[in-house]
């Protein structure tokens, strides 16, 4: 059978990051449990010769949840087509791309938490009993038509598992939690992604990179390729700490792992002394959507404990103070 991928991306640096891309299990670093256990799924299904459960990825942007779609697409050996729920406007237009797909096949659907209710509706008898329920005309004349669909296995990303809906979430039969990546961890894509670049990264320089990326292999790979376009320039036929530290520097990122971003959102939590700060204050300080707040910002400073969520908003935590060499506030100035 002749796979399909079909990908609708075009930037350069989108191209580039596809030919990074794994293309299995061997090079796809870390994430051990999401790992063990869909390496476990996909053997029994296999076995069986079903099609795979329904799967949820969720987490932050750039952690490996559309290449994991693309490996359980590898590892079947069935065709995916790829798709993004700001693209499916119309219940019609999930209806043709439902119906148009082959026994077997991967749906993969990006920011999923973005489909309209009324997609939704399709969705749910589609995942459930691979069945297409659609009403032809209104009022009286209205009609009720079924449609039997191929078996299918629908994978869904998004950033925001908390925005899916409880009817659609239940319908996954797995979900899993995107987890940040550690140095030692990020070091490796990286030395892994600078093989297939042609040019090698020491072993020190690599682990430079892992530390300002943020927990995220897209972000390292970025930087990777930034870092070889100094290294290039200045005629080096391998990627040193010396210039990767230059490079790093010259592109203004931070040596404690955050960016700019990140330092100005605790820099705003810290200088408010201990009062939790909301949401919407936080976005407007920052002049930045609560979503990307939500979704990209925080999930970073959680994990790593910098901040924390409470009922009134967000505070800075004690090692947030002493990031910034603040002293913590010894009275929390709560207004209620
Ligand atoms: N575990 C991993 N091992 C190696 N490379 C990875 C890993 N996770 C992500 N990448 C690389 O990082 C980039 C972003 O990954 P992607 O799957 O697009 O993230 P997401 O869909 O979660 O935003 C891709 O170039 C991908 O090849
Ligand atoms: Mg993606």
């Amino acid at each position: 059978m002749e796979r399909i991928v079909e990908i609708e991306k075009f930037t350069s640096d989108e191209i580039i990051e596809n030919s990074l891309r794994p293309n299995g299990w061997g090079d796809y670093i870390g994430q051990e449990q999401i790992k063990k256990n869909l390496g476990v799924f996909i053997e029994a299904s296999k076995k069986r010769l079903e099609q795979l459960d329904h799967v949820l990825f969720y987490g932050p942007p750039g952690l490996g949840k559309t290449t994991l779609a693309l490996i359980i697409a590898n590892e079947m050996h069935t065709n995916i087509k790829v798709t993004a729920a700001p693209m499916i406007e119309k219940s019609g237009d999930l209806a043709a791309i439902l119906t148009n797909l082959d026994e077997g096949d991967i749906l993969f659907i990006d920011e999923i938490h973005r489909l309209s209710p009324a997609v939704e509706e399709i969705l749910y008898p589609a995942m459930e009993d691979f069945r297409l329920d659609i009403i032809i005309g209104s009022g009286p004349a209205a009609q009720s038509v079924k449609i039997d669909l191929p078996k299918f296995t629908l994978i869904g990303a998004t950033t925001r598992a908390g925005m899916l809906s409880n009817p659609l979430r239940d319908r996954f039969g797995m979900n899993f939690r995107m987890q940040f990546y550690t140095s030692a961890e990020l070091s490796h894509i990286v030395t892994k992604a600078s093989e297939k670049l042609n040019k090698p990264i020491h072993h020190e320089a690599a682990h430079e990179v892992a530390k300002r990326s943020r927990g995220t292999p897209r972000i390292a790979l970025r930087l990777l390729k930034r870092v070889r376009d100094f290294a290039d320039v200045s005629n080096e036929a391998d990627i040193n700490l010396q210039r990767t530290q230059y490079a790093l520097n010259e592109l203004g990122i931070n040596d404690n792992g955050f960016d700019e971003m990140d330092l100005r959102l605790l820099e705003l939590l810290v200088h408010a002394k201990g009062r939790a700060m909301g949401l919407s204050t936080i976005a407007a300080a920052l002049s930045e959507d609560e979503g990307t707040i939500e979704d990209v910002l925080e999930p970073f400073l959680l994990a790593n404990g910098f901040i924390e969520r409470t009922a009134k908003g967000r505070i800075a935590t004690p090692k947030a103070y002493e990031l910034l060499k603040f002293s913590y506030p010894t009275e929390t100035p709560r207004l209620f």
